[in-house]
């Protein structure tokens, strides 16, 4: 159901925001295809991302990169690494929709106080992408292929979503990577690589947003908008579970995207998503959703995957934008 829509119900019906009404979030993943992932490598010394495993070097050719807006993920510490089949470019001639080639490979490795728990793969194969987590052996000497969800891994709060909750997030784009775009890199990141061949078209230009704006919609843009956009139904391997339009009739729907190919950014359909939010006087519904973490079926917490804390600096910033949205803008 859109926030439209929602609203509409909540405000018609006087339900409340805990009180169960609208059609149950569907959380459970296992229809969605992942037969992919049991082809891949067992272990991740087998991945190709590690010239001594032991030693924690990675190989030359991996380069390591940072989101500009992360997921939240319960503050855990993160690195990360794209890694292209030789000679192998990524082809950026349209800024908005980068395309990896095949045989592509990103990693991204969980880590809390110093050890490592979880390494996540995204691959581009001939017949689509894929996606697994490799879990760290207890004193780190390798990661094992995990299919299964795998809760409080090494006796921690952290969990490891199982290969099918991947797609409820990633199959959301149609090119899997949420974190390595034209909006998530700096600029300065996208000369470099450019510069290193790594990406085939320079990509040039700024968000242009002030920065409590650009803080707040990079919060947005960064956490929900690969679940809340407006062609997530539309992708390849797109999946119901935790799809915010599932069987909807959606002319509308709620979309936190920043613009990908750092297009006008007065269109950009998180800043109307704001507005129409604002107007409507949704957006409490925003900051409610962000403030809570429960796992009901009805008005879940948002995120609804890959957290048990409320991420305060997220909501702050979230909070600030909208606070200071020009009244003139609403
Ligand atoms: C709750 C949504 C969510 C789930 C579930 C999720 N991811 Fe991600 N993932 C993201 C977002 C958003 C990013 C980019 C931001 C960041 O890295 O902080 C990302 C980044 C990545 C990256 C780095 C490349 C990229 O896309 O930027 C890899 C690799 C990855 N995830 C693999 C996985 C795998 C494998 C799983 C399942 C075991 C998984 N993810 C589950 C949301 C999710
Ligand atoms: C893993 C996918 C996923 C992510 C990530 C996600 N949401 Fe949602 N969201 C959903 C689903 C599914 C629903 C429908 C559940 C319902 O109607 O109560 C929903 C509903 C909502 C609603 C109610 C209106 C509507 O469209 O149905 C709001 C508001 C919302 N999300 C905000 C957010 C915000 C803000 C974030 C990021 C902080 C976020 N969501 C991240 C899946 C997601």
């Amino acid at each position: 159901m859109s926030l439209r829509a929602l609203a509409t119900t909540v405000f018609a019906a006087g339900c409340g925001l805990m009180v169960g009404c609208g059609t149950p979030i569907e959380r459970d993943c296992s229809s969605a295809d992942t037969s992919a992932a049991e082809a891949l490598p067992e272990s991740l010394s087998q991945t190709g991302l590690y010239a001594d495993i032991a030693a924690d070097v990675v190989v030359d050719a991996a380069h390591e990169f940072e989101p500009r807006f992360p997921l939240w993920t319960d503050g855990a510490d993160k690195r990360r690494w794209l890694l292209l089949p030789d000679g192998g470019q990524v082809d950026t001639s349209d800024p908005a929709e980068w395309v990896f080639p095949v045989g592509t490979k990103l990693f991204k490795e969980f880590a809390l106080h110093g050890v490592r728990l979880e390494t996540r793969l995204t691959t581009r194969t001939e017949g689509g992408w894929t996606a697994v987590s490799y879990v760290w052996s207890d004193g780190g000497a390798d990661a094992a292929r995990q299919l299964d969800a795998a809760p409080d891994v090494a006796d921690t709060p952290h969990d490891v979503p199982s290969a099918a909750e991947c797609l409820a997030c990633h199959a959301g784009r149609g090119n899997f990577t949420l974190g390595f775009s034209a909006t998530q890199l700096q600029p300065q990141t996208r000369a470099d690589l450019h510069d290193a061949g790594v990406l085939s078209d320079a990509v040039e230009g700024e968000i242009d947003l002030p920065p409590t704006a650009l803080a707040g919609l990079g919060v947005l843009h960064g956490n929900c908008s690969h679940c809340h956009n407006a062609h997530r139904d539309d992708q390849p391997q797109a999946t119901t579970c935790f799809a915010p339009n599932a069987g909807e009739d959606d002319d509308e729907p709620v979309d936190f995207t920043l613009p990908h190919g750092l297009a006008s950014v007065d269109d950009a359909p998180v800043l109307q998503t704001a507005r129409w939010l604002l107007d409507g006087g949704a957006d409490s519904e925003v900051i409610a959703r962000m403030s809570e973490r429960n796992t009901s079926a009805f008005n879940p917490s948002m995120p609804p995957l890959g957290t048990e804390n409320v991420h305060q600096e997220g909501l702050a910033a979230v909070e600030a934008f909208l606070s200071e949205l020009p009244a003139q803008e609403r």
